[in-house]
């Protein structure tokens, strides 16, 4: 990616670069270790042997212990699931967005077992027996969370399609008390692309959020 196409200049592409290195890596292993569940490689079979599941076709169903949002779900899904769209696809929780699917935008922001991730680098497979908490369980249309009422306060958002992922990884910056300067929210954020360039009211909104003292 180059500085020009990154709002927010070389200090952003700096702070993406180094965070989503660590995550494709980590994606990278996972996928080795879901692949290895459903392609054998023509080479490694006996002569003339062609792979059951090489077509990559429909693969066997596993079990998934997860609980999202509070509620315990068991359920069979296809290993090759990420967790974003499971979210989306056949949980029906869309407030989780997927932007690139690849890892550099951060629209696909959630909590698991308390630490921001992002879900379409994540087998949902691999999550078995973790706690995820997206977007609609932090808050509700009545009951704001406390950052989404900053938001709207400082009119942080204009599309609104990159929020929900700011809001969740705010929600880890100030609970990880990385919110003690504009500067350093600036780094700690700088995963989180908006195409709208709504950065500087982001910022202000969890500014004002972490200074107020109220509990995320
Ligand atoms: Fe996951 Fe862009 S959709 S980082
Ligand atoms: Fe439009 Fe961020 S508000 S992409």
């Amino acid at each position: 990616m180059k500085d020009e196409e990154v709002p927010g200049g070389k200090e952003l592409v700096c702070g993406i670069e180094g965070r989503y290195d660590e995550d494709r890596r980590f994606f990278l292993k996972q996928s080795a270790a879901i692949a290895g569940l459903t392609f054998v490689p023509a080479s490694l079979l006996p002569g003339g042997e062609s792979s059951a599941t090489e077509s990559f076709g429909d693969a066997e169903k596993v079990k998934l212990s997860i609980a999202i949002n509070g509620k315990k779900l068991r359920l069979e899904i296809d290993p090759r699931t990420t967790l974003l769209d499971l979210l989306r696809e056949e949980l029906a929780l869309t407030g989780t967005k997927k932007g690139c699917d690849l890892g550099q935008c951060g629209a696909c922001t959630v909590h698991i077992n308390g630490q921001r991730t992002l879900s379409c680098l994540t087998f949902a497979v691999m999550q078995n027996g973790s706690k995820v908490t997206t977007i609609e369980g932090i808050g509700s249309p009545e009951s704001l969370h406390p950052l989404q009422e900053a938001f709207i306060k400082h009119d942080g958002f204009q599309c609104g399609y990159c929020t929900p992922g700011q809001i969740m990884s705010g929600v880890s910056c100030i609970r990880e008390g990385k919110a003690r300067s504009e500067s350093e929210v600036q780094e700690y954020m700088s995963g989180n692309l908006c195409r709208c360039g709504a950065y500087p009211n982001i910022v202000n909104a969890i500014l004002d959020v972490k200074n107020s003292g109220q509990k995320v």
